[in-house]
């Protein structure tokens, strides 16, 4: 008889600034929408409690995830301990006039979080507008999109160090952040991002040079632009561009762009003159991914529920049930792909979670 998973109603335990459920579903956690559980979940609404939290044995002795709106995981199946779901909130502002020193709880929303500041008449977060996902998890990857990354607004990150048991302030060069990188990602596990500050001016030079934003601007009849204009034109790009997690599930890229030696990106531009080519500051070259995995057909390919987006290529996307296996299958196999047709290693961007399974 096939068996089916009969979903109980969960139980909620609170325990004061945070809430325990067991065996909690993670399906409506990530925007992928891979169904998946875990042992224990814990809301958390008060990062003070956090130590609370993590002296359970249970707790401390088992695995650990920590997890914002799971817009940048796959789940290759059910996660065996404890998931942390960041649901701080609160914003603390220190504005000497010309630029504000802002504390931003983890679980708040990073697309509303720049809304915010760009209705205070801040500027610098722009280019990041509609970026799924909450503050905390922003320095995880060091989120960016057209032309800029968070990095250059942090001043610091709040976290709670589990390995050393005490709060840690990361100032920005401890963060080592880098394309799509950072300390965290090097260091998985060992911190809880409990509060970022950012410190953002009330005016910046505009970048409007990158991927179309000047073009859209012009379409919008801007000739002089404010910062909320290059957000308005940003949203219009996205929405074109990029599949809505509402409508289908995705995780936005799930490739990053491949950084490669300038002499193999020279080689591959001669034999491709239309691939995408971004130098880099350290003279390596970046490459577009989507272009690549286009070019090996993959893009609108569907295996089952598991599909690549027929918007753009590097995006996966979940048509209604796919599991998380099925998807990791259908990313080997672009994986593979690209690598017999130019030789190049694509990397996952979102964090798989779970071990994941051969293809
Ligand atoms: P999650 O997916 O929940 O977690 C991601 C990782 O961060 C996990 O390893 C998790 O353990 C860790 N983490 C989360 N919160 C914390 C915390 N408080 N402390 C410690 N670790 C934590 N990304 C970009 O950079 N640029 C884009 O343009 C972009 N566009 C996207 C478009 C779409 C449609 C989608 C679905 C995703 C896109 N992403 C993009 C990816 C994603 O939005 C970002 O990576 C975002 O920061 C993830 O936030 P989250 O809260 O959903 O994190
Ligand atoms: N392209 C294709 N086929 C496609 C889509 C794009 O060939 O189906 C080519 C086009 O030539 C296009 C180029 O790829 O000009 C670049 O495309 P796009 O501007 O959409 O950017 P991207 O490199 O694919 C990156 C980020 C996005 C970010 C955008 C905008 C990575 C892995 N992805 O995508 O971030 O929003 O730039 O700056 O760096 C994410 O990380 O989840 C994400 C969506």
């Amino acid at each position: 008889m096939p068996s089916e998973r009969i979903d109980m109603p969960a139980q909620r335990i609170d325990m004061g600034g945070y809430t325990l459920i067991e065996n909690a579903s993670l399906a409506n956690r990530n925007t992928l929408r891979v169904d998946a559980r875990a042992t224990l979940l814990a809301e958390i609404h008060n990062a003070a409690r956090l130590p609370h939290l993590l002296d359970f044995p249970a707790v401390r002795n088992g695995h650990l995830l920590v997890l914002g709106e799971g817009s940048n995981v796959l789940f290759t199946g059910d996660f065996g301990g404890t998931v942390l779901a960041m649901a701080t909130r609160g914003v603390q502002v220190e504005s000497d006039g010309d630029s504000a020193r802002i504390a931003v709880a983890a679980g708040e929303r990073w697309d509303d979080f720049v809304r915010w500041t760009l209705g205070q008449g801040y500027a610098g977060l722009e280019n990041l507008i509609l970026i799924p996902g909450t503050v905390g998890a922003a320095p995880i990857q060091n989120i960016g999109a057209y032309g800029c990354e968070v990095a250059e607004f942090i001043e610091s990150v709040e976290a709670w160090d589990i390995r050393e048991r005490r709060v840690a302030t990361l100032d920005r060069a401890t963060c080592a952040f880098a394309y799509r990188d950072s300390l965290f990602k090097r260091e998985p596990g060992r911190y809880v991002v409990t509060a970022v500050r950012f410190v953002l001016p009330r005016s910046r030079p505009l970048r409007t040079d990158y991927a179309g934003i000047d073009e859209e601007l012009g379409r919008m009849g801007v000739d002089r632009p404010a910062p909320f204009h290059v957000a308005e034109a940003v949203v219009r790009l996205r929405t074109r561009k990029l599949p809505d997690p509402a409508v289908i599930g995705n995780a936005g890229s799930f490739f990053k762009n491949p950084i490669v030696e300038a002499s193999l990106s020279g080689t591959l531009k001669r034999e491709h003159p239309d691939l995408p080519v971004w130098p880099q500051p350290d003279g390596r070259c970046k490459l577009s991914a989507a272009w690549l995995i286009e070019s090996c057909g993959f893009k609108g390919r569907r295996e089952g529920d598991a599909g690549i987006s027929n918007r753009h290529a590097l995006v996966l996307v979940n048509h209604g049930h796919a599991t998380g296996p099925q998807l990791w299958v259908l990313a080997q196999q672009v994986i593979a792909g690209v690598h017999d047709k130019f030789g190049i290693a694509l990397e996952p961007e979102p964090v798989v979670i779970g071990a994941p399974p051969r293809a």
